[in-house]
């Protein structure tokens, strides 16, 4: 057998399983990458610019996602309370999942879909500069959640890959 893990790190992950806490809590180095960003929580764009300055500055002067609440605003005169629910979906960064946008009242720094729809939520990684802590390679799949199909018919992936990000 030649997949053994270190002895530390199986006894880091056999001592968080024993009680129940997060491995990052332990020792961050210690957790698969997956579980790393799944306990992370949304902070919104402006958490990324001191480390980011170039991303930041692109995204908040050309996305279009930067201003994806406004389009809400827009059109919610004439929308239920329950259509506007289901544009907070797409529109805004991570609704309906857990630190994510919430109203415009508790979660401001959430309105928009920002850095952390296509990255993941980022608090983590914001912590702890961690690479594994943040969704680096992005496929098509994650645009579709919200480029769906019947949207945008002709959307094109390919050349699109880094359309709309910065
Ligand atoms: C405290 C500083 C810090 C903050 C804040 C920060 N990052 Fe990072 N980020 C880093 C460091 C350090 C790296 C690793 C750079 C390297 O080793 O290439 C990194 C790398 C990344 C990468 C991968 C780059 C690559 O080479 O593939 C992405 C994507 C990323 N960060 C996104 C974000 C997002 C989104 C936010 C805001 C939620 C954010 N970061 C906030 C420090 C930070
Ligand atoms: C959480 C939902 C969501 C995800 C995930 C998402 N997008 Fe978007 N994207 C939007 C919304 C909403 C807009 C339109 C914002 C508006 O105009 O109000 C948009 C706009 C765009 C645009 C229009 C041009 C511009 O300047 O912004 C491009 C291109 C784009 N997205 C590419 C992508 C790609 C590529 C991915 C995957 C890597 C992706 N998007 C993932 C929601 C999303
Ligand atoms: C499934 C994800 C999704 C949902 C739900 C959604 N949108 Fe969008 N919306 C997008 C994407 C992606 C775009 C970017 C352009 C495109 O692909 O058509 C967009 C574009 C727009 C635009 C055009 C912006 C422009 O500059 O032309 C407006 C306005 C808009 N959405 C309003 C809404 C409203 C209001 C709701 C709720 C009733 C809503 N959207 C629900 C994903 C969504
Ligand atoms: C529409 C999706 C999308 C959004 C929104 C987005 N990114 Fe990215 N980001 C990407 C893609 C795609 C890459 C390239 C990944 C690869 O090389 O495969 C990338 C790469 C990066 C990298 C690695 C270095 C580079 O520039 O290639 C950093 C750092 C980063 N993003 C930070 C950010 C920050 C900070 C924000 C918000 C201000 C942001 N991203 C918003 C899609 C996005």
């Amino acid at each position: 057998m030649h997949f053994f893990p270190s002895r530390t790190r199986t006894g880091i992950l056999i001592l968080s399983a024993l009680l129940a806490l997060p491995c990052f809590l332990l020792d961050p180095t210690s957790c698969p990458a997956g579980q790393k960003q799944s306990m992370a929580t949304y902070l919104g764009v402006q958490a990324c610019q001191p480390c980011h300055p170039q991303e930041y500055q692109r995204f908040i002067t050309y996305a279009k996602k930067n201003r994806s609440f406004e389009s809400i605003e827009r059109l919610r005169k004439g929308l239920t309370a329950e259509e506007v629910n289901r544009c907070y979906g797409c529109h805004t960064t991570g609704y309906g999942k857990p630190g994510g946008f919430v109203s415009i009242e508790e979660t401001p720094l959430l309105k928009n879909a920002g850095c952390e729809v296509c990255h993941g939520p980022g608090s983590i990684h914001v912590q702890t500069g961690s690479l594994a802590a943040i969704r680096r390679r992005l496929s098509k799949e994650e645009c579709e959640e919200c480029h769906i199909s019947d949207r945008v018919q002709t959307f094109r992936f390919k050349p699109l890959i880094h359309g709309g990000a910065h």
